[in-house]
This record gives C-alpha cells, structure tokens and sequence, in this order.
C-alpha cells in the first residue's frame, strides 16, 4: 500500500469556502490524501480563493509567491508539491493565475471540484491542469460524502450547501460570475445529508448558498420546495435541534420563511439581512432591486412573527456617486432598524462588473471616514444588543472546550459566544445559561439548572476575544 498522501487547505472569504474545503478533503480521502496543518509536509497545497472584493484577490498572488520558496526547497530535496488554486479567484482568473503563477500545477472553479482526482492525474501526465467550466452535471451528485469520524471530529455545528450562484446581478458583485447561475439542491439530498450529519452528532446545522432564501429545490413529490418549506422537512430530523440560514436577498423573503420563523422553535431567531445602502437612490444603481422600505416591510414581518427576532446586515460605502446625503440614509436606517451586528465594507471595483465602469467615484479618504462613522454606530448598537443579555437566562449550544481549563464555550441563540465552567459532557447539549458579564464580545455565566454548575469568578479577563458574530458569513446577496 502506498503511504498516505497529504493535503494542506487553505480556505479565503465566505463560509461557502470553508464548506467547499470540507467537500475536497472528502473526495480527496478515498485517493490516499490526509489533512497535514502544514504546507511544509504537504504534497498538495490547495489555496481556496475569495474575489469577493481587491484585497481579498490579492492575497492569492503573495501567498503563491511564498508557495513557490516552499515548492522549490522541497524540489532540491528530489519532493513534488503539487499546488492548486481553487475558489472565486480560479474561476475570475484562470488564464491569467497560469500565465503569472508558473509555480501553479491546477487550477480549478468552484463547480469542478468533484473533478479533482482527474485534474491532479492530468497535471502528473501534462504538466498542468485548468477546469473553470461549469459542468452540466451535478457536483454534489459526484463529491463523496465526509465519513463519520470526520464528521465527527468537525464538532456538532455544521454547514450544508442548498443553493449555489446567484441570478440578481447587483452591479457591484462578481458572485453571478464566479459562482454562475442560481441553482437549487433537491431536497432528498439535502434531508439525507442533514440526517447523516445528525447520526454523528452534529446538533446544529446552518444552511448555506449565495442567496439561500431564493431556494427551489425538487421536492420528492415533485413540487418545487421554497426554503421555508426545506426548513419545516429538517426540522423533523432527529437530533436537530438548531436551524440556521445564510445569505438572504430582501426580495426574496416569502410567506413560507415568515411562517417558518413563527412555527419552528428550532429555527433560530437571528437572521442575515444584507441591505447595503439606506439610500434608494444607490440602491436603484446597485440594481438591488427592492427600496428601504421593501426592507424594513421585510423586516416588520419578520418581527410580526417572532418578536425576539434580531438581525445583522452588510453595507457597502462609497458606492460610485454615493454623496453626503445617500450616506447620512444609511445611518438614519441603521438607526432605525436597530442591528445586533453588521459587516461594512468600503466599495472595490471588481473587473467586468458593471459598477466598475461607473465614473462618478467616492474618494479613498471619504470612504475611510464613512467607513468609521458607521462602524461606530453599528459597534454601539451591537455593545448595546450584547449588554442587554447580562442578567437574563439564556439558552446556549455548547461547542467545545474552551481554552480556559474547565471552561465550556457555546452560542446563544445570536451566535454570541457564552462561557460557563462545567463538565465537557454538556457539549452538544442546549441548557439555560444566567448571563452574569460581558467581557469583550464574549457572555460569562452560570449553568442555570446543572448540578456541577460553577460561577466563573475572576476568570473574565482571561476569556480569549472572539467576534460575536463569526467573521465569515456567506458571501452574497
Ligand atoms: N465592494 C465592496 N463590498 C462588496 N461586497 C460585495 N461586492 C463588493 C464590492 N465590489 C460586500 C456586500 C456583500 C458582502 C458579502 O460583500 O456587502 O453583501
Ligand atoms: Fe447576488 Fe448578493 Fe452578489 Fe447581489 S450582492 S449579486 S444578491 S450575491
């Protein structure tokens, strides 16, 4: 038997990116490769790639650079990495990664990855290996499924792609291009997925696609299933006791997902909204296709059906002729709808997107200052939502066992980390936390009814910062 090969990935941007990771490491395991956490023993490095704005593109280039010092080291000692980009960046720049990067042997778009295999033999035989096609077959069809002990060791939250590619076309974005056309997984497929998920102990299970709330997937009766209608199927799954969804577009909020929200005690009330700008006037530019108040509509109803309901956004600024006014709207919004959290980014022209041929430009120094002003607002909005927690008894999804000895960290129901001291056999489990402190973006408490329970005193400032919100949402809508 041939000693186990290994693999280093190495995941950029947006949720989907971390699930595409998982997907590769699957389907490359049956082909002898192990994951190594580092590039130095590795025999294939996969760099999976975000295009989502300039910085984020970059980086694959100085990364290839320090690759190639990697590569070459381990060529004088007679060893062959093989290097391969994957992701947004492969399929946006494919020609142009193998004309600037020779230390690259594959290069492969984010619905080709089922394809690895024969890409790695092809790139052994010739050289090198390009696929940014996208296949009419199904990929999902063709990934291999990940095998319980990986399950298992990937803990109890898991993600699982519903809906790829986007069909909105905002003017800014380069997800219709890169991820294509919006498609929807049928919904058997995602019902087993989920449910072998649940077998190995997963608890919580956040669905994900560049514009998840315009899901229609074949359902086994034939019909076309919205994402209301999937959530009420998974919600039935035993073991299953958090749902979450990830990116949705404004417009594509239906009676379905409102009806979800209200009857699902399991689907949990904090949902990703991006609206990225208050002005209707930079929205009609954006081709958003809905206005402030489709947004806030979409938001009241939200709120009619679950009153503990929160929500996060994303806003752009210093959109292309985005003057003091459009951006004075987009506080007046903030303001208005109340955030518990929000990612705001300054505008990055992407190549061949519309936006990118707009003149009327925002200068570098107004959008720094925009930028500031409105993390602000929405840091003491999120300050504000998180402080509100202290006192209350909330209920939390323990993870994992948190780098403080004998503490245990999960989420509330707003992905805020909470931190109680007590047995790692609660992970996996909900149990009531009393919020006693805030320290940083992190909850500290007390088991509210477990026997064992302990306060954490004095511990505070030892808690390891972490965001409250994880810093990657799916990039999209
Ligand atoms: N420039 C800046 N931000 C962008 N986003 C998408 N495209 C761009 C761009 N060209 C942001 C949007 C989107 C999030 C994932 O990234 O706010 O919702
Ligand atoms: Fe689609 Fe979202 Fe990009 Fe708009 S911002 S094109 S909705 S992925």
């Amino acid at each position: 038997m041939n000693p186990p090969r290994k693999l280093h990935i190495k995941s950029y941007g947006c949720q989907m990116n971390v699930y595409d990771a998982q997907r590769m490491v699957d389907t490359l395991a049956p082909e002898g490769f192990v994951e190594t956490a580092s590039v130095d023993d590795a025999d294939l490095v996969i760099l999976n790639t975000c295009h989502i704005r300039e910085k984020a593109s970059e980086k694959v280039y100085s990364e290839l650079g320090r690759l190639r010092a990697v590569k070459d080291e381990a060529a004088r000692h007679g060893r062959h990495i093989n290097i391969a980009v994957a992701g947004c960046v492969a399929q946006a720049e494919g020609q142009e990664i193998i004309r600037r990067a020779p230390t690259v042997d594959i290069v492969v778009g984010p619905q080709s990855y089922h394809h690895l295999p024969q890409l790695l033999a092809h790139a052994k035989r010739h050289g090198r290996a390009l696929e940014t096609e996208f296949p009419i077959e199904d990929k999902f069809g063709f990934l291999a499924p990940p095998q319980p002990d990986k399950i298992r060791a990937r803990g109890i939250s898991s993600f699982v792609t519903v809906q790829e590619g986007c069909d909105k076309f905002c003017s800014f974005c380069v997800v219709p291009y890169t991820r294509g056309a919006e498609v929807s997984r049928p919904v058997t497929k995602i019902v087993d997925d989920v449910r072998r998920l649940a077998e190995n102990g997963v608890r919580e299970i956040t669905l994900i696609g560049q514009n998840v709330n315009a899901y229609h997937g074949e359902g086994a009766d034939g019909r076309i299933w919205s994402l209301g209608n999937l959530l009420h199927r998974l919600a039935e799954i035993p073991g299953i006791v958090r749902l979450r969804y990830s990116t949705s577009h404004p417009r594509d909020v239906d009676d379905s997902l409102i009806a979800a929200h209200r009857d699902l005690p399991s689907l949990m009330p904090f949902v990703h909204l991006p609206v990225q700008s208050g002005s209707d006037r930079i929205l009609a530019a954006m081709n958003r296709k809905h206005t402030t108040g489709d947004y806030r509509r979409a938001i009241d109803r939200f709120r009619a059906a679950r009153q503990d309901i929160a929500f996060s956004s994303d806003f752009i600024v210093g959109f292309p002729g985005e003057t003091e006014e459009d951006f004075l709207a987009t506080l007046a919004l903030v303001t208005q709808i109340g955030y518990a959290g929000a990612y705001s980014f300054k505008y990055s022209p992407r190549p061949g997107t519309p936006a990118a041929e707009m003149r009327e430009t925002v200068s570098a120094d107004e959008m720094d200052v925009r930028l500031v002003r409105l993390q602000e607002l929405i840091d003491s909005q999120q300050s504000a939502f998180n402080a509100a927690a202290i006192g209350n008894t909330v209920d939390v999804l323990f993870e994992r066992s948190a780098r403080n000895p004998g503490q245990i960290v999960g989420r509330t129901a707003y992905l805020q980390p909470a931190h109680v001291m007590a047995s790692p056999d609660i992970i996996g489990q909900v149990l009531p936390v009393r919020i006693e402190s805030l320290e940083r973006y992190s909850l500290l408490g007390e088991l509210a009814t477990h026997p064992n329970a302990r306060a954490i005193q004095g511990a505070s400032s030892q808690v390891a910062p972490s965001r409250m919100i994880p810093p990657q949402m799916t990039t999209g809508a």
